[in-house]
């Protein structure tokens, strides 16, 4: 491959990170694929990516790591060669793959995200007319929550996971979770230790829980795991491990937290295990896990054991997550004790591979605050040699723990935007704390920071606060939003257009612009329970959302043919409907208080057999929001028609119960065609028929009543196994306006 003789001299003039140089205890953490095999991944993703134009680029990865000076930040370099292709010359897969990314955004107006890509590329390439190098500010951006893998990995094959890794490294992630198909690896365990396979099958949870079983907060809810599971998850994580490591990703494997099955206590009768209380509302059939203490030599051996048994089959990158007390308080506030655990905790992973760096959830302390002071937070990260731990600050774009912690007492962290809790849909955002937040905490007195991440419950929702971040973890200083959101606008459709353009602005104020402490939970009483008390209360001003729509609406006939354009269409007329529906509500309500029948019919037949259905058909006009794709891909995993219907349950269930009794009830609730028709709109059909039959009776309105009765419409959606599209169905552009026509008005009246 041609490349003019200057550019090589620049790479090494590339400054690396700061952060990195002050742990040397990290630096062995680089990827192991030679420059080769990482080129040629970086060639094969460019040509997954552009097809037969990514002959217009050359892509090379070049380590030149100065001796000594311990692993820089990625780095990437762009320039022109003569015969018009563009170089994208970079210190990892990761690196050189971020740099592609960047040079089709910046230069090409291009946009590629979850729910769609825009990649109309100009003929010839636009020309460089220097040498442009960008170095990150960190050595890392992490990306993935625990919860992701269940919220929405679950049912992926490898088709989707290739997609997410070829995002990832667009977008420069370069360390992240690798947790698929552990299961398979315990059940080796469980089974040598002496358990039978009953006691395992009843251990496991089903596929759609894993996540908290793997934290111990529960075991036993919707399984077992069959061993076809456990085969295609193995092959599953052989795929995405090669994948992540031949790009200079470095994947962060599971290590033993301490939580056993109950039968532990049956192989091993003198240990002391800790019962753990209940968890998410759960009762001790399906929680309070038993945990080993990690002082006990039995956790040792368990830990050894895991570990050796996962390395054999995966190999390691020396990085492994493990979270002991994530949401659970340990049974000593004895800074000595918490020192110990976690030294043992370490020591589990340090006895198997010397080089191990312990990555943690910094979760922990702002879930028990009161447990956590200044004292116990200190001795359980000194129970491990500083540099040797990565805390994540999980959620530090609204509750930044580094700043109560001195920059967690020394150990290095990494500022994380957790964004998202149950990977709800609902538009949400907390663009100024992301744009500021990381230039603030590098900048603390005596920051440890080295790096930036997202870490989102569940994806697919929000493309634009995930791309506003990935970007400026490559920026020296914050952005401008107001130029960001306008240029987000024309790349995304592929054309500039001023309505979208506003209509954007006006999000950016509003529904993306909370400034203060919110999880971003949809509480939208649409996906709620009914009842007399849900709240409606909004962290911005409803008109900006409804004035968007009407840009929206305004922008159509010039870019209906932008995917990516109806997708935001959908989604904010999605939106806006939700809001209707919480006026709708307050109207129900009134009515009911008012003894108005009339009034309550009116409301409700509107909110149930007009606003709701037509949100049901809508979504249903788009891929990206169908139940029926959710359940189809869950069922396309199984290899028997039992299989089959348990992982539909496991699906179905997730969404609304959660647990087997509503235990945590709507937590990740999703606007979906088919959800919205079927359970949430059942749900307010018989709230309101339940109101009027109270008014007619002049009986008081029972709340617990009302739960035990639509408790059943709630069970009957998750067992009767109503077969939904999963190809969309309907033009998405009539649907949308329709829907603006009949009611934008009505809501632009309403709030005025
Ligand atoms: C079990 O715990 C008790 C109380 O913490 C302690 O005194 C005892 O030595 C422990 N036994 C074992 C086998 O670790
Ligand atoms: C930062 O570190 C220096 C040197 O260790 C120390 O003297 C100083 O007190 C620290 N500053 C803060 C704000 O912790
Ligand atoms: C951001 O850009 C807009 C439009 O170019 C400009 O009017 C505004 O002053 C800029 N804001 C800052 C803080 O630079
Ligand atoms: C977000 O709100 C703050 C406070 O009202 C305001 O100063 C800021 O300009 C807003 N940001 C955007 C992007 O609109
Ligand atoms: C963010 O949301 C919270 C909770 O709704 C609210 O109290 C706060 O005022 C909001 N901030 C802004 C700038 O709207
Ligand atoms: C919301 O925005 C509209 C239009 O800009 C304005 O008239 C109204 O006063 C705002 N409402 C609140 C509560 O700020
Ligand atoms: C897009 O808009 C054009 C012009 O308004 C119209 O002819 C076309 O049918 C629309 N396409 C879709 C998919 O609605």
């Amino acid at each position: 491959m041609a490349r003019p003789g200057g550019v090589a001299v620049l790479l090494l003039l590339m400054v690396p990170g700061l952060s990195a140089v002050g742990f040397p205890g990290l630096s062995h953490l680089v990827p192991a694929a030679s420059d080769e095999v990482q080129s040629e991944a970086v060639q094969q993703l460019c040509r997954r990516l552009l097809g037969p134009r990514a002959n217009d680029f050359v892509l090379t990865v070049r380590q030149q790591r100065p001796a000594g000076a311990g692993a820089p930040a990625p780095a990437f370099e762009l320039s022109s060669l003569p015969d018009g292709r563009v170089q994208v010359l970079g210190t990892t897969g990761v690196a050189a793959a971020g740099g592609l990314y960047w040079y089709l955004r910046t230069f090409c107006g291009c946009h590629i995200s979850w729910s769609g890509r825009q990649l109309q590329l100009p003929t010839p390439l636009p020309r460089l007319r220097r040498v442009l190098q960008i170095t990150a500010p960190d050595r890392f951006h992490y990306y993935q929550n625990v919860c992701s893998y269940s919220y929405s990995f679950v049912w992926w094959d490898w088709d989707r996971w290739e997609r997410e890794i070829d995002w990832m490294a667009l977008s420069g992630i370069n360390l992240a979770l690798a947790f698929t198909g552990q299961e398979a690896i315990w059940q080796r365990v469980y089974l040598s230790l002496g358990l039978t396979q009953a006691e395992i099958n009843d251990y496991f949870v089903g596929p759609a829980f894993l996540a908290w079983a793997r934290m111990g907060n529960m075991h036993s809810w919707a399984g077992p795991l069959s061993d076809s599971w456990h085969k295609n998850q193995l092959n599953l994580q052989h795929r995405i491990l090669q994948r992540m490591r031949s790009l200079g990703m470095l994947p962060v494997l599971p290590a033993f937290a301490g939580f056993v099955p109950a039968s532990f206590t049956r192989l091993f009768p003198k240990e002391n295990f800790t019962r753990l209380g209940s968890w998410g509302h759960l009762n001790c059939t399906y929680s309070c896990s038993y945990l080993l203490d990690p002082e006990s030599a039995v956790f040792q051996q368990v830990g050894k054991m895991f570990l050796l048994e996962l390395i054999k089959e995966f190999d390691t990158d020396h990085i492994y997550s493990a979270d002991a007390f994530n949401e659970m308080t340990p049974r000593s506030s004895d800074p000595r004790y918490l020192s110990s655990i976690s030294n043992a905790i370490f020591k589990s992973m340090t006895q198997v591979d010397p080089l191990a760096i312990w990555l943690m959830q910094g979760w922990l302390f702002l879930n028990k605050p009161w447990f956590w002071r200044p004292t116990q937070v200190k001795a359980l990260l000194h129970g491990v040699p500083l540099g040797r731990m990565i805390i994540l600050d999980l959620f530090a774009e609204s509750r930044p723990a580094y700043s109560l912690t001195e920059s967690f007492y020394g150990q290095p962290f990494i500022w994380c935007m957790l964004h998202n809790f149950g990977g709800n849909t609902g538009m949400y955002g907390t663009v100024e704390s992301i744009n500021r937040g990381p230039f603030k905490a590098r900048a603390f007195p005596n920051s440890t920071m080295v790096g930036t991440g997202i870490t989102p419950e569940g994806i697919e929702q929000n493309d634009v606060v995930y791309e506003l971040m990935n970007e400026i973890s490559w920026c020296q200083k914050p952005l401008n939003l107001t130029e960001w959101a306008v240029s987000y606008a024309q790349r995304r459709y592929g054309k500039r257009n001023d309505a979208a353009a506003t209509a954007w602005l006006l999000l950016f104020r509003s529904v993306y612009n909370n400034t203060s402490y919110m999880q971003n939970h949809n509480r939208s009483p649409l996906v709620h329970r009914p009842s007399l008390k849900l709240g409606t209360a909004l962290w911005y001003n409803k008109t900006d959302v409804y004035e968007a729509w009407n840009r929206m609406q305004k922008a159509v006939s010039e870019l209906n043919s932008s995917d990516t354009f109806r997708y935001d269409l959908v989604d904010l007329t999605r939106q806006s409907v939700q809001l209707l529906a919480s006026e709708f509500y307050e109207d129900i309500k009134t009515a009911f208080l008012q003894h108005s029948i009339v009034g309550l019919w009116t409301s409700g037949d509107t909110l149930v057999h007009n606003l709701l259905r037509d949100l049901d058909s809508l979504l249903s006009s788009d891929g990206h929001f169908l139940l029926g794709h959710w359940l189809g891909t869950a069922r396309s995993l199984a290899t028997t028609e039992k299989e089959a219907n348990l992982y539909e349950f496991n699906a179905r269930s997730q969404v609304t119960l959660w647990g087997p009794d509503g235990n945590l009830l709507d937590y990740a609730n999703k606007q979906w065609g088919g959800l919205v028709k079927d359970y949430y709109a059942a749900r307010w059909e018989l709230f309101v028929s339940t109101l009027i039959r109270c008014l007619e009776m002049k009986i008081p309105f029972r709340q617990a009543h009302f739960n035990q009765e639509v408790f059943e419409v709630e069970q009957n959606f998750i067992v009767n196994r109503v077969k939904y599209p999963d190809k969309p169905i309907g033009n998405t552009v009539e649907i949308a306006k329709k829907i603006f026509l009949q009611y934008y008005p009505q809501a632009m009246k309403r709030n005025n």
